[in-house]
């Protein structure tokens, strides 16, 4: 049988700054691969690009796992999109609801963001030494600050239901975990077709921020390394390596 290592130890919080933040001070210790810190609130949970992540307390899924990856760093190149698969899978296996990807890992039903994922870590040129793998999954919130109101939602606010978390994390660790063997033991091809089965996002006009700038552009493809590829209003094409992108309301 199939030995799972993702919760195989877990540190657990009413209240901590952030998941994420204690994971990485973990990352000095012992903690094996696999390492799940889980807290019902943050004080200071974050995003990528320095944005705060909301989450009432009690409410919704904020975990972080330490990966201790024994594969070459190119290896891992695909792990945010992995993470965003697997997240994704064990959603949909629980409750049916079926998320769309958005470059480089969040994941969105009907353009509100359901899950936000916050990679950190350093790789050095013989390979990864510590990870810090974070999601926030919104599950049973059903109000939102004003100023998130019109772009995050929840499994709750889709479904009408309440989901237990614990059932909700034990599925989706496991599919989680899926997908990380799967990329360190090179299924990459298998990784990006599921990420862009779930996308909505090829074909339709974007703004990109990329280093500090904004600009417009067509989101096209993405390469086998998971960049996005865009086409400039010229014709051109560019390869996004790291930034954000907001896809355009129908117009
Ligand atoms: C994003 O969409 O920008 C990523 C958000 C990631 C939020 C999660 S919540 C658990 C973990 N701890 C943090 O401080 N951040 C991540």
């Amino acid at each position: 049988m199939q030995k799972h290592s993702f919760g195989a130890k877990v540190f657990q919080f009413e209240s901590i700054d952030s998941t994420n933040s204690f994971a990485k001070s973990l990352e000095e210790s012992d903690a094996p691969h696999g390492t799940i810190i889980i807290a019902e609130e943050q004080t200071a949970g974050h995003g990528r690009m320095g944005r705060r992540w909301h989450s009432s307390a009690g409410e919704n899924l904020l975990f972080t796992v330490i990966l201790r990856p024994d594969v070459a760093a190119d290896r891992l190149l695909l792990l945010p999109l992995a993470a965003a698969v697997g997240i994704a899978e064990g959603i949909e296996q629980m409750t049916g609801v079926s998320l769309e990807t958005k470059w480089p890992n969040d994941l969105l039903y009907d353009r509100k963001k359901i899950c936000g994922i916050l990679i950190e870590g350093s790789i050095d040129s013989t390979g990864a030494t510590a990870i810090a793998l974070g999601a926030g999954i919104n599950i049973n919130q059903t109000f939102f600050p004003p100023e998130i109101e019109a772009s995050a939602g929840s499994l709750s606010l889709i479904t009408g239901h309440q989901w237990s978390k614990q059932e909700l994390l034990d599925t989706i660790l496991l599919c989680l975990e899926e997908k990380y063997n799967d990329l360190c033991t090179s299924f990459a091809p298998s990784i990006l077709a599921a990420w862009k089965k779930r996308t909505t996002m090829l074909g339709k006009n974007v703004t990109i921020i990329e280093h500090k700038c904004a600009y417009d552009a067509t989101a096209v493809d993405l390469d086998h390394l998971g960049a996005l590829i865009v086409r400039r209003p010229d014709g051109t094409l560019h390869t996004v390596y790291a930034g954000d992108v907001s896809v355009h309301p129908l117009e």
